[in-house]
């Protein structure tokens, strides 16, 4: 893994994060294979693309040329291990779901070739769970964007216990050519982003709870104090509250810390239907 190549990168799973992740590796130079197992989602998702660029044309942030260039770098597809023989590096994007993710590295370590980066966008599951039946778990890594992609900096960089060095300097070598800024994090529950950033969320609603201060004050103490670009209340509405409360439950049940137990008030307000931005109403009202 040496030499590594990143000339094509395969994405697996055309929703909001794949396509945001072909974007990029395809503005930076890769040909870029999006494969959904849903025809119709791998089109939409160039389409996506293709609109997303247009407002980037029409903000001056894209010139038109690019726009053409890019959008001809990537091609939808359905055909995984006619994408995997040549693919270069290998970016997981399908839903949070170990069977799947499972299975799906189990086939990619059996047709990508010897030198191939497989990298999952795994917001939680553990590295060493994903790469367990896969013959190539050495060259499996998280490889954890953030949402909307192309704006975010970060990525963090997911060792397993089986992932090589070798695989670890061709990820944080492929972050750099994606003008992300990666860091590096051993496979452990919630890694470092959710594992803080659910703590503070989590602390914020139990101080709404025993009526410390008004949820708006909560985020502005953080927003004006701490210099956070969005209060931990405000973020947990954009997220929504039922997935915040499955990740506070995958981390209490791992990590066994206390602190990680949700709140009352996150599991009454996703029993009430209050989600967040998507449901209209969480710590926020949203109108409808
Ligand atoms: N949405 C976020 O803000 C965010 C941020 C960071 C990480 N993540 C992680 O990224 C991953 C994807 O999340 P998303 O929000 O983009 O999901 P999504 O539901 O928008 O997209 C998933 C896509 O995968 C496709 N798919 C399902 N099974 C497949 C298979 N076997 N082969 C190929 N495609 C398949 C679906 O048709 C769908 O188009 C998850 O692991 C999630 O935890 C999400």
């Amino acid at each position: 893994m040496t030499n590594f190549s990143f000339d094509h990168v395969l994405v697996l799973g055309a929703g909001t994060m794949g396509r945001g992740i072909a974007q990029v590796a395809a503005a930076t130079g890769s040909h870029v294979t999006l494969l959904d197992n849903d025809e119709a989602r791998a089109k939409a998702a160039h389409d996506g693309i293709a609109s997303s660029l247009e407002r980037a044309v029409a903000r001056g942030k894209v010139g038109a040329d690019e726009r053409t260039r890019i959008l001809a770098a990537i091609r939808p597809s359905t055909d995984l291990d006619g994408a995997a023989k040549d693919a270069d590096v290998v970016v997981e994007a399908v839903p949070e779901k170990i069977e799947i993710k499972r299975a799906l590295f189990a086939r990619l370590g059996k047709t990508c070739p010897s030198h191939t980066l497989l990298g999952s966008n795994t917001s939680s599951l553990s590295i060493a769970s994903i790469a367990q039946d896969c013959p190539a778990a050495e060259r499996v890594i998280g490889l954890h964007f953030f949402n909307p992609v192309p704006a975010m900096a970060l990525i963090e960089i997911v060792h397993g216990r089986q992932t090589a060095q070798a695989s670890v300097d061709a990820a944080v070598a492929f972050a750099l050519r994606l003008g992300k800024d990666p860091i590096l994090v051993r496979d452990s529950p919630g890694f470092a982003t959710s594992r803080l950033g659910v703590l503070l969320g989590l602390e914020a609603m139990r101080m709404v709870e025993e009526e410390v201060a008004s949820a708006a004050d909560i985020d502005k103490a953080m927003k004006l104090g701490y210099r956070h670009p969005m209060g931990p209340l405000e973020l947990t509405d954009l997220v929504g509250l039922d997935v915040r409360l499955a990740i506070a439950e995958h981390l209490h049940r791992e990590l066994g810390s206390e602190t990680f137990r949700p709140p009352e008030i996150l599991r009454r307000m996703v029993a009430e239907g209050r989600l967040g931005k998507k449901s209209g109403k969480g710590f926020y009202d949203h109108g409808t």
